[in-house]
């Protein structure tokens, strides 16, 4: 059976390989440009449009049409039968263009790893970067050649569920992620859809769909520089938002695709839609008709129509009524058919239509995703150390719903994940105490949306008769990703309520946060000695989470966003702009809540270990800097603990004075590090003078001189160490910055 196991992996790794060099062989190959050239000389109208359809399977879906010439890309092909007859179908087609196979492989394909949001608390971007890489191996083995992710949305608001996809607050960290992430899918063998182009994680309210206002120099600075990234990593395409951006619907939107993207970028592959988002375009009431949706949505950029069957059937009448120039047709082909040659699909043999992903997860997966997991987890408070577990400890009762629940547990977005191939909470816990000789014992506490108090007296008995409580609550993953927008972020139904009678039984309680976005913990935060956020961890919950628990990893994660008191304190974000009224306590006239702390409960970059870190003897290098210069500081990083432990180093900048006001704080460098016990290490972490920059409203890049303050520590409460100064102002205009800009983008 074992044997039997290999083999397909072995061909599977082999032919991802292979794949790989496929499309670096094919990025190489100087011809693209005129092999596209000559495919597109010989196509008709009806089949380049055909190229621009992007279809679901599914109704209303014809096969025929992939023979016809009229679906040039398919999405939710998940298995390799359907996508081998799609193929077959494909090169019976006149011209025998190989079509793209897009899936939403956002954090693992069958092998679930955690989600985005909690894999961006690893602040790794080698771990991003083997997530990625892993669910880009497991889609390619069945033929899916292209996803819709990275998420590279930012967002400051933890009321929209799709906060989930992304990596929270910090552009720069974020960035560093997204890079990492199209990396990965890339080596895995996938062609990127960097989505949702771009300031969909803004929506007001929080709510999904809604419309979004950003001024221009927000834009450059905070909400595109993670799409750069992106770019700059090789993203083949992106994917237009949902919704309207300082009233106008991104997937009509000629500034963001065409200004930004094209022309000031020098983006080559394509942009899709999102689904049916053309279409919507008269629900935004800019577009009467599907024609004119059409036209504007192609005019501005959008080379191909998702699930929206519009294109197909409007383009070809628009041209030929002289209102879309063919030659904006055979444009946006170009840039479909260069993507398609980039990624070797021409030389790619059909796949193997017996291939199955149940060949996944592996040993070696399930390996790399417990990695991963237990990374990500963030253990916000660990009073008296009641973590890691003692060895004393002779029973623990593991409570609650979340403990046990296969598919919650790998969060939205699962791909081809299976509850089966899930470790639990509940199993990875108990498995790993029965090795200790300790005792489990197991009560749900109440059911998934946790309405009724009714299963709390068994768990209260269950609870006194244990030496430690692990209770697991949060967010069923219902509640989290698209169209999962929360007017309330308190923890559901009945479950404070549970957790307050574990609590007063005076047992130690320990909470797991299963959930995808920051919860309102009110008094429980004071209340319970422990607390562990997990997000959704994926297949390896079970398995991570003792890890742990027990001590046999240190945590090591960071918040990627800065966690709410209250949802009435949000939008929330460390990296805001100082007030003339900074906050003064007793006195409210100044920036305040008058029934609510202004603060975070937890701020950006937070995360216990078990290690005890100290930084001392920080120093600034150069003090003075000019443009080519890098910003240096150095610090010595000390474990003072007989654990060893990773601690994410954090560099903070502000800028004082300014001609525009600037952030309170800015990340601009980190560093995760593995110190052993007792070990001490000079740390340095640089920043390209470029990057300490900011933006005008019509794109002109300013350097400005002056000061720059610096701060370093193990969050974005970092003390001061010091200031440099800039010598010089340097101005780059906004249409002289096509090449090499800097932006913070990835390392
Ligand atoms: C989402 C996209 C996703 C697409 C295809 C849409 O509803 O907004 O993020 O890629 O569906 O599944």
């Amino acid at each position: 059976m074992r044997a039997f196991r290999f083999r397909p992996l072995k061909a599977a790794l082999g032919a991802c390989a292979v794949l790989s060099a496929m499309i670096s062989a094919a990025w190489a190959q100087e011809d693209v440009e005129s092999r596209v050239s000559r495919l597109l000389a010989t196509m008709t109208l009806e089949e380049k449009v055909g190229q621009l359809n992007l279809i679901s399977h599914g109704p209303p879906l014809r096969w025929a049409d992939i023979q016809e010439g009229r679906s040039g890309a398919l999405l939710n092909f998940n298995n390799a039968q359907d996508v081998a007859r799609a193929q077959a179908l494909a090169r019976q087609s006149r011209l025998k263009i190989p079509p793209l196979f897009g899936l939403d492989i956002v954090h693992g394909f069958r092998t679930q790893f955690p989600v985005p949001l909690g894999e961006a608390a690893a602040f790794n971007p080698r771990l991003s970067r083997l997530a990625a890489e892993w669910a880009g191996r497991e889609a390619s083995y069945v033929g899916v050649n292209w996803t819709f992710a990275p998420m590279a949305d930012l967002s400051r608001d933890s009321r929209w569920g799709r906060i989930v996809e992304g990596f929270g607050e910090d552009p720069y960290l974020g960035s560093v992620l997204t890079a990492a992430r199209v990396e990965g899918f890339r080596a895995g063998g996938l062609a990127t859809a960097t989505k949702h182009f771009a300031g969909y994680g803004a929506p007001q309210g929080g709510r999904d769909y809604d419309t979004t206002y950003i001024p221009p120099a927000e834009m450059y600075d905070t909400y595109l520089p993670p799409f750069r990234a992106a770019l700059n990593a090789g993203s083949m395409s992106f994917m237009a938002a949902f919704n309207a951006l300082n009233g106008v619907p991104s997937a009509a939107n000629p500034w963001l695709l065409t200004e930004v993207l094209r022309d000031q970028w020098g983006f080559d592959g394509f942009v899709t839609s999102d689904w049916a988002s053309i279409q919507e375009l008269l629900g935004h009431g800019i577009a009467a008709d599907g024609a004119e949706a059409s036209r504007k949505a192609l005019l501005a950029g959008v080379d191909m129509d998702m699930m929206g069957q519009l294109y197909i059937k409007h383009v070809p009448t628009e041209v030929r009524a002289g209102r879309i120039p063919e030659a904006v047709v055979d444009e946006a082909v170009r840039r479909v058919l260069r993507t398609k040659v980039r990624l070797g699909l021409f030389e790619k043999p059909d796949i193997d239509p017996t291939r199955v992903d149940s060949i996944f997860p592996t040993a070696e997966s399930r390996q790399a995703a417990r990695e991963v997991a237990r990374e990500t987890m963030v253990l916000l408070k660990n009073r008296d150390a009641v973590l890691p577990i003692a060895p004393t400890t002779r029973s623990i009762a593991v409570i609650g719903p979340l403990a046990n629940a296969p598919r919650d547990q790998i969060g939205p977005h699962g791909a081809r994940g299976h509850q089966e191939d899930s470790v639990s909470i509940l199993t990875g816990v108990r498995d790993r105490a029965q090795r200790a000789g300790i005792a489990v014992r197991q009560a749900d506490g109440c059911d998934l949306m946790c309405r009724t108090t009714d299963q709390l007296p068994a768990a209260l008995a269950v609870a006194r008769e244990s030496d430690l409580v692990i209770a697991v609550f949060g967010e069923p993953q219902e509640l989290s990703g698209e169209a999962a927008s929360r007017a309330h972020l308190t923890l559901s139904g009945k479950q404070a309520e549970i957790l307050e009678a574990l609590a007063a039984t005076g047992k130690p309680v320990v909470l797991v946060i299963i959930g995808g976005r920051p919860l309102e913990l009110g008094k429980l935060a004071d209340t319970l000695p422990a607390i562990l956020m997990a997000w959704y961890p994926g297949t390896e919950a079970g398995t991570a989470v003792a890890d742990i628990l027990f001590g046999d990893a240190n945590p090591s994660g960071k918040l990627p966003l800065s966690w709410p008191r209250t949802i009435g304190q949000l939008p929330l974000y460390y990296n805001r702009l100082p007030t003339g009224r900074p906050t003064l306590e007793n006195n409210r006239f100044t920036l305040n809540y008058i029934d609510e702390a202004i603060s975070p409960l937890y701020p950006f970059g937070w995360g216990l270990s078990y290690s005890a870190f100290a930084y001392s003897d920080a120093t600034i290098g150069q003090a003075n800097l000019s443009a080519g210069d890098q910003l240096e500081a150095s610090v010595t990083l000390t474990n003072g603990s007989d654990r060893a432990g990773q601690e994410v180093a954090q560099l903070y900048i502000r800028d004082p004075i300014a001609t525009r006001s600037r952030p309170l704080r800015q990340l601009k460098a980190f560093e995760k590090i593995l110190l052993q016990p007792g070990e001490s290490r000079r740390v340095t972490l640089r920043v390209p003078v470029t990057d300490l920059g900011f933006h005008l409203d019509d794109g002109t890049y300013v350097i400005e001189e002056g000061a720059i303050q610096v701060f370093v520590g193990g969050n974005a409460n970092a003390p001061a160490i010091g200031e440099a100064r800039i010598r010089e102002t340097t101005r780059i205009p906004f249409n002289q910055r096509r090449a090499g800009l800097p932006l913070s983008t990835a390392q």
